[in-house]
């Protein structure tokens, strides 16, 4: 099959999108798969790119990007013609052929949130992960958590603080986000990596958390702190008919205490700071607990194909759904592939069962 993969764009996981296509590239069978790849660069511009994984790492702290270049990649018209065309300077435009498959690996707001799943489903290009609405819901943590908690999925207290709102009576949300108990994380609710999050421990540093926030969503959540076990687990889609299956869970354990949290420093440009364990050294009766409810996780929200569901383990109230993320990172620091290989599936078994699902 020909795939395209599609990576950068124009959220603030960009650079992070473009490791991500750097795992798959790697891990890639070249010898199944032709691979298209294409960067969105973070104007919003498509155009075709170095297909070398190494182009692609985050490296001593060196964030990747897609720059605009010269070939510019044009999408189908219309529904039923599936031809993509390449426009370089000056040129007329070149035939790219058809692709059989999108891998849309992108995190974030236009990539993660439905945006580029509805353009997809408009020219009729098949694509890997979840559809519109799951996307959506997936990345609004407000709606994720009203959704989640719809089905009964046990979720952590939270208020949202919609746009204008904290300024207009910062007292009475004070006292509100008081109320959570501290510390609280105040959130952005469409953004990923941990960007624009901030734990508050002290209700002085609301405000300023609450405008690091508003710089990547005017909607912010604010969650009580869930004193826990950090334990993710890897979702694919079931085939038709079957149901969705989940990996062994995976631990996070941040061992450098200057990160307060699991930050964006933490996942991506602190490999030692961090340990992620898996199978997570927890109970058998735990651990199968945490893969029912990321199951569970998965069909509420109506996935396909793939998610990682993050989850706290807690001494006092069990399992404590965190969020769901419909594209995971598949970087060399992200959890998503690890926990399949820890489960006896493969990387490159992995992509092909995405591209199955995917064609399905
Ligand atoms: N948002 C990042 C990429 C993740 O969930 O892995
Ligand atoms: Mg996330």
């Amino acid at each position: 099959p020909r795939v395209m993969l599609l990576f950068g764009g124009r959220s603030g996981e960009h650079a992070i999108s473009c490791s991500t296509a750097g795992g798959v590239l790697r891990a890639i069978d070249r010898t199944k798969y032709d691979v298209v790849p294409v960067g969105i660069t973070r104007s919003g511009r498509w155009v075709l790119v170095d297909d070398d994984p190494d182009a692609w790492s985050i490296t001593d702290g060196h964030l990747p990007e897609v720059l605009d270049g010269p070939a510019q990649v044009l999408l189908p018209q219309s529904a039923g013609d599936r031809d993509l065309q390449v426009l370089s300077n000056g040129a007329p435009p070149a035939l790219l052929g058809s692709v059989d498959v999108v891998f849309p690996l992108l995190h974030g707001p236009f990539g993660e949130d439905g945006t580029i799943q509805g353009m997809l489903e408009l020219v009729d290009l098949r694509y890997v992960g979840a559809g519109v609405l799951a996307s959506a819901v997936g990345m609004d943590k407000h709606v994720m958590k009203m959704v989640l908690a719809g089905h009964g999925l046990p979720i952590a207290p939270f208020t949202v603080i919609r746009p204008g709102e904290f300024d207009r009576d910062p007292q009475v949300w004070t006292e509100t986000v008081a109320a959570l108990g501290l510390p609280v994380f105040v959130k952005p609710a469409r953004a990923g990596s941990s960007l624009g999050i901030t734990k508050v421990e002290n209700l002085a540093d609301l405000p300023a958390a609450i405008a690091a926030a508003q710089q990547h969503d005017p909607k912010v959540v604010v969650e009580a702190g869930i004193r826990g076990r950090e334990i993710e687990c890897a979702v694919l889609g079931g085939r038709p008919g079957q149901p969705a299956r989940a990996s062994q869970p995976g631990e996070i354990v941040v061992t450098d205490t200057r990160h307060g949290f699991y930050d964006f420093e933490a996942k991506y440009l602190d490999e030692a700071g961090v340990q992620l364990t898996c199978p997570a050294d927890l109970p058998a009766d735990v651990l199968e607990e945490v893969r029912a409810i990321a199951v569970r996780t998965f069909d509420a929200v109506g996935c396909e194909g793939l998610a990682r569901v993050d989850v706290f383990v807690t001494p006092d109230d069990g399992v404590v759904v965190n969020e769901i993320n419909t594209m995971p990172g598949f970087t060399p620091f992200s959890m998503y592939p690890r926990m399949w290989q820890a489960s006896g599936l493969s990387y490159p078994d992995l992509i092909d069962e995405l591209v199955e699902l995917a064609l399905g």
